[in-house]
C-alpha cells in the first residue's frame, strides 16, 4: 500500500474548542502578540513545540502504575537506566527534570568566563545555558545549510574546517565540543553518521570531550538509515548506539524523543565529571536515582524509548511532515527544504521581503496563522536570536516560523487543515504588517516580550 496510515490507534480524546476568527483577533491583543501568552484552550492545532506534548502509548500509561516511588535505590530508576544504556552506552546517567537542566549541571562544571563551547547550532535553552556562565557558544553550521532552499540530505552537519580551525586557534578555551541531532534551531535538520564521527574524531585529536544534544536522536537516525549511503539496512537501535559510541557523554530532553511529557538526562563516561554532577544534582534536582523526575515518569521514559526506535512510527514521523511540505512547495509557500524531522519550516524572509528583519517577519506570519486558523506556531528568527548578551540587535541568520509536530497527536485532517491555514495566509501576505517590541526581559525574551504592530 502507498499510503501511510497513523501506526495507532486513539481510545483517548482530548477535545479542541473551536473559536471563530474575530475571537482570535481579540485574544491576540490580550496577549500582545506573544503566542507564548495565549491560553491553550484557544488554540486549535499547537504546533508551539513537539516538546513534552507527545501522547503516551497505552503501555507507558501501564508503566506509570508500576513507578516506584522510593527517595533512593528505586527499581524505576533500575529500568530507566538500562533503557537508555540500551541505546546510549554511556558508563553514567543522570536524570533531571528536562533537557535544561542536563545543560545547566554541564556547564556549571565545565563553562565560565573566557571559555568557548562550539557546535553545529546551540538550541536557545543551550546557548543560554553557557552563556550564564559566563562563556561563549558558536555555531559552525557549514555555509550551504544556511541557504533555507538548498536540498542536501544533512544540513544539520558541522563544518568540520572550522571546527578544526577553531581548535587550532582557541582550543584552550574549548571545554568540550558539542553536536546538536537533529539540529533544532537551523531547521530540524539531520547531521550525518560519517560527519558525527569525524566532528568526535576531531574533538579526540584535541583532547576534548564530544557531547551530544541527543533529544532527537531517533528522527535523526531514521534520516541516517534513509538517506546516508551504506546505513539503509541497519537497524534503528544499532545506529543509535554507532552515534553514541562516539561520544564521552550526552544531555537529553526525554519531552522529545523519548516520548515524555516531562524528564531529561545528562550521562558521562567520566567519572570525575559523574561525581561532580551528581553532586550538583543533588543540590538542585534530587537524589541520582530520581533526578527531578517521579518514579513513574521514569517508568514511562523506559516504555517510550522502546516505542521511539520503532520503524513503522518513524516512517509515519517523517512521512507525516513530508506530506504538508510537499502541499506548501506545490502553493508556492516559501518552507525550508528538506523539511526537518520535528517540524515544517516556514521561511518568513522569503515570504515577507517587505517586512526587514529588525521588524519581526516570522513573528507577523506567526500572528497571522493563528489569526487565520487558530494555529500556534513559534517564530525562530530575529526575535528568539536577535538580542546580543552586550544588549545590541542584530538580525539572525534566518527567519523561520517553526510548526513543530507533537508526537502522536494530531491526524492526517489536521494536516490538510493546517496546509489550508498557512496557504490562506501566503495568499494575502502582502498585507502582513511588520511588528516591534514594547516590552522585553534581558534573556530568552521570545517567551515573554510584548508587541505591537507598527505602521511603516
Ligand atoms: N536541546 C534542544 C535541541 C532542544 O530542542 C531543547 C528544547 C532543549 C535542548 C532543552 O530541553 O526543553 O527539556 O529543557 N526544545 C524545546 C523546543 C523547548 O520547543 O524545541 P528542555
Amino acid at each position: 500500500m502507498k499510503t501511510i496510515i497513523e501506526p495507532f490507534r486513539i481510545k483517548a480524546v482530548e477535545p479542541i474548542r473551536m473559536t471563530t476568527h474575530a475571537e482570535r483577533t481579540a485574544i491576540l491583543e490580550r496577549a500582545a502578540y506573544n503566542l507564548f501568552a495565549i491560553p491553550s484552550r484557544d488554540v486549535l492545532i499547537d504546533l508551539l513545540t513537539d516538546s513534552g506534548a507527545a501522547a503516551m502509548s497505552a503501555e507507558q500509561w501501564a508503566a506509570l502504575q508500576r513507578g516506584d516511588e522510593s527517595y533512593a535505590g528505586s527499581p524505576s530508576f533500575e529500568r530507566f537506566e538500562a533503557a537508555v544504556k540500551a541505546l546510549m552506552p554511556f558508563r553514567h546517567v543522570i536524570p533531571t527534570h528536562q533537557g535544561r537542566a542536563a545543560e545547566a549541571i554541564l556547564f556549571s562544571l565545565i563553562g565560565g568566563p573566557g571559555k568557548l563551547v562550539p557546535s553545529n547550532t546551540h538550541f536557545d535553552t543551550t546557548r543560554g545555558n553557557i552563556e550564564a556562565t559566563g562563556a561563549e557558544a558558536l555555531d559552525l553550521l557549514p555555509d550551504a545549510a544556511r541557504d533555507p532552499r538548498a536540498r542536501l540530505p544533512f544540513k544539520g552537519d558541522m563544518d568540520l574546517a572550522r571546527l578544526e580551525d577553531t581548535l587550532k586557534r582557541d582550543g584552550h578555551r574549548v571545554p568540550c565540543v558539542m553536536m546538536t541531532i537533529t539540529n533544532n534551531a537551523g531547521g530540524g535538520q539531520p547531521a550525518s553518521l560519517a560527519n558525527i564521527h569525524a566532528a568526535a574524531a576531531i574533538a579526540r585529536k584535541y583532547a576534548k570531550p564530544f557531547i551530544i544534544d541527543g533529544c532527537r536522536f531517533a528522527e535523526n537516525a531514521w534520516f541516517i538509515k534513509t538517506r546516508e549511503p551504506g546505513q539503509h539496512d541497519r537497524a534503528i537501535p544499532d545506529i543509535v548506539r554507532d552515534i553514541f559510541s562516539c561520544a564521552e557523554g550526552m544531555t537529553m530532553s526525554a519531552k522529545k524523543d523519548a516520548f515524555g511529557n516531562i524528564g531529561g538526562w545528562l550521562a558521562l563516561n567520566d567519572d570525575a565529571l559523574a561525581e561532580a554532577a551528581r553532586a550538583r544534582l543533588i543540590l538542585t534536582e534530587g537524589f541520582p536515582t530520581y533526578g527531578g523526575l517521579a518514579g513513574r515518569d521514569l517508568e514511562a521514559l523506559a516504555q517510550g524509548l522502546s516505542e521511539i526506535v520503532d520503524e513503522d512510527y518513524l516512517r509515519y514521523r517523517i512521512r507525516a511532515n513530508e506530506y504538508i511540505g510537499e502541499r506548501l512547495i506545490a502553493a508556492g509557500v516559501p518552507i525550508v527544504e528538506p523539511v526537518g524531522g520535528h517540524a515544517v519550516f516556514l521561511d518568513a524572509k522569503a515570504m515577507l521581503p517587505h517586512i526587514p528583519p529588525l521588524r519581526y517577519p516570522g513573528q507577523s506570519l506567526a500572528v497571522a496563522l493563528y489569526e487565520e486558523g487558530g494555529v500556534r506556531g513559534c517564530e525562530i528568527g530575529t526575535v528568539m536570536f536577535g538580542r546580543k548578551p552586550d544588549g545590541s540587535e542584530q538580525p539572525a541568520a534566518l527567519e523561520l516560523v517553526r510548526l513543530a509536530m507533537p508526537r502522536r497527536v494530531y491526524t492526517q485532517s489536521h494536516a490538510d487543515y493546517l496546509i489550508e491555514t498557512i496557504i490562506a495566509v501566503h495568499e494575502r501576505r502582502e498585507g502582513l504588517r511588520g511588528m516591534r517590541i514594547t516590552q522585553e526581559p534581558k534573556a530568552l525574551r521570545h517567551f515573554t516580550a510584548r508587541f505591537a504592530f507598527v505602521s511603516d
